[in-house]
């Protein structure tokens, strides 16, 4: 369904930049990460400070309205990883661009995503924190595909379950453009 008017933010028509359907409006999306906020809450207040490691690029717009709604004391770090596959599937194999700065031995880390396709990024992820000694490791993802062939790992935090489309918006690019919208949305492609 072709989305018409005008950006809120951009101030152009929504058909220049080809959004095709907003998934997700900036209420739902809201409303959704207090609820994710306030179960880390809950669940972490014995384990705090705990650290809360976003993955860059995508994650970082989610992981600052999820932050300032959790009211234990917590951390942060950033990892950023680049996998090599096209710009709208990833391949599996993962290079980590940065790393970490801080020694996650004995922490408790609840890595933030954007969104899970095939499961392999953060498979890799889970694995390689869980090696360098993290007490804990758990997934708080914004967006979960309901992807062919994915590699199950368990989302103790989940967003949204949506079909296997190509989204941007809300810290999702697609050639790193529709980061800054404030809703999730399917492109023209
Ligand atoms: P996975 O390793 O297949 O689970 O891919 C996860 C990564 O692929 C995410 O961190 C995103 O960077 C990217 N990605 C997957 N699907 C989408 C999408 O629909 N829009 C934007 N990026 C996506
Ligand atoms: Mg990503």
């Amino acid at each position: 369904m072709p989305c018409h008017g005008t950006d809120p933010i951009l101030g152009a028509e929504l058909a220049d930049y080809e959004i095709e359907e907003i998934l997700f409006t900036e209420e739902q999306i809201q409303a959704k990460v207090t609820e994710l906020a306030r179960r880390i809450s809950e669940d972490y207040i014995d384990r705090a400070p705990f650290l809360l490691i976003g993955i860059l690029k995508g994650a970082f717009i989610f992981l600052a309205d999820l932050a300032r709604r959790i009211d234990i004391p917590m951390e942060f770090d950033f990892i950023s990883l680049s996998s090599y596959g096209s710009s709208t599937k990833t391949s599996g194999v993962v290079r980590i661009r940065k790393d970490l700065d801080s020694e996650i031995t004995g922490r408790h880390v609840v890595i933030v995503e954007d969104i899970i396709d095939t499961g392999l990024t953060l498979n890799y992820l889970q694995r390689n924190f869980a090696g360098r000694g993290a007490e804990s490791v758990e997934i708080c993802a914004l967006l979960n595909k309901r992807t062919e062939n994915k590699v199950h790992i368990p989302i103790k935090y989940e967003g949204f379950s949506i079909p296997d489309v190509f989204v941007v918006g809300y810290g999702l690019d697609f050639n790193e453009r529709y980061r800054n919208l404030p809703y999730i949305a399917t492109i023209k492609k």
